[in-house]
């Protein structure tokens, strides 16, 4: 059965610069091309869900401008339900400025606009989409007090919460303890924990850390070299991830997200598999240009399953 995953998060509009190399501090540069596409964290993490077959929800929040119709339009088209979004009358729609350098690393300047201007009353009418869902998914592009009034609701309605502490900022304490499933990259996690991610050993001592707060489940993405999984009795390891060659890896991290909420159990007692299917979708990610363009349907990743 089809899972049903509520993504609560940012929604921008992103105009990605290709560039030979970053600017240096006061050097203006020429981008040898622009383009523009959907994106923001929560949205690419619905849009990765929704493609995996997730039936997928989503609470955030657009200005009231064209930005905002063209980026509700492309939720819809995904067949992301779009009841909970707000729009914002004072704020403009999310965007993002995206340096693309030849090497396909990134570097993206965010405006939060109607995204940081949500506030916790906003999750107040949401049992509708929480009732006999598996996942509520957060990240950091929305504010953390809305994410927590969220994830207390989502305890009442027995559904397992996962937090992707994205782009990295401090935590307020109190959301750890209502959060299940903690999913940083090696920056985001050391920031949390003080601890530097260097092998094995650090990425144990992490989830104690973690699990002292309240958090069960860490799943640390190392980029290329794969995933670290670190669950309740003593089960862990690394899964690695696909060898490819990426041209823009913008969105990895929220493909990872996405397509995993559509395949986990929710106690994550299916773990080390669907993290193959996971890190199988952002691999097709990082292989095509632009956030959510290049986020990959269930028929794309199970092909690409089939070749391995
Ligand atoms: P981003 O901010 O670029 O979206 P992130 O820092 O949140 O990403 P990463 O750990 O870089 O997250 O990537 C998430 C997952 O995507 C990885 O665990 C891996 O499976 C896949 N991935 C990322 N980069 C590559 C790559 N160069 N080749 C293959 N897979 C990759
Ligand atoms: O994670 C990628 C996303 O981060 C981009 O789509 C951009 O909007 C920023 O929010």
């Amino acid at each position: 059965m089809s899972k049903k995953v509520v993504v609560l998060g940012s929604i921008n509009v992103d105009t990605t610069y290709h560039v030979e190399r970053f600017p240096q501090p006061g050097e203006t540069i020429s981008a040898k091309s622009k383009s523009s596409a959907p994106g923001g964290k929560g949205a690419n993490q619905a849009v990765a869900a929704a493609r995996s077959g997730a039936k997928t929800f989503f609470i955030g929040a657009v200005g009231s401008d064209s930005e905002g119709e063209y980026m509700l339009e492309a939720l819809k088209d995904n067949g992301v339900d779009v009841h909970h979004i707000t729009v914002d009358k004072y704020h403009g729609t999310g965007s993002a400025a995206v340096t693309l350098d030849a090497e396909g690393q990134n570097d993206i300047m965010i405006y939060g606009g109607a995204n940081q201007a949500m506030t916790p009353d906003l999750v107040d009418d949401i049992g509708d989409v929480l009732d006999g869902a598996d996942f509520l998914i957060s990240q950091f592009e929305t504010p953390q007090d809305v994410a927590l009034a969220a994830f207390k609701k989502a305890k009442e309605h027995n559904v397992t919460t996962i937090l992707n502490p994205a782009p990295a900022h401090d935590i307020l304490p109190e959301l750890l303890k209502y959060t299940d499933v903690i999913a940083p990259n090696e920056s985001e996690c050391a920031l949390l924990t003080g601890i530097a991610i260097t092998d094995e050993d650090s990425m144990l001592k992490s989830a104690d850390y973690f699990r002292k707060q309240g958090v069960k489940h860490l799943l640390i993405t190392l980029g290329s070299k794969g995933v670290f999984y670190s669950c309740p009795g003593d089960k862990y390891g690394l899964v690695p991830a696909f060898k490819v060659h990426a041209v823009d890896t913008t969105a990895a991290g929220d493909t990872f997200i996405g397509a995993l909420s559509s395949q986990l159990e929710d106690d994550l007692s299916n773990v080390a598999d669907a993290l193959v299917y996971a890190q199988r979708a952002s691999s097709l990610t990082v292989q095509g240009m632009g956030a959510m363009p290049s986020i990959p349907t269930a028929d794309k990743v199970k092909a690409a399953l089939a070749e391995k």
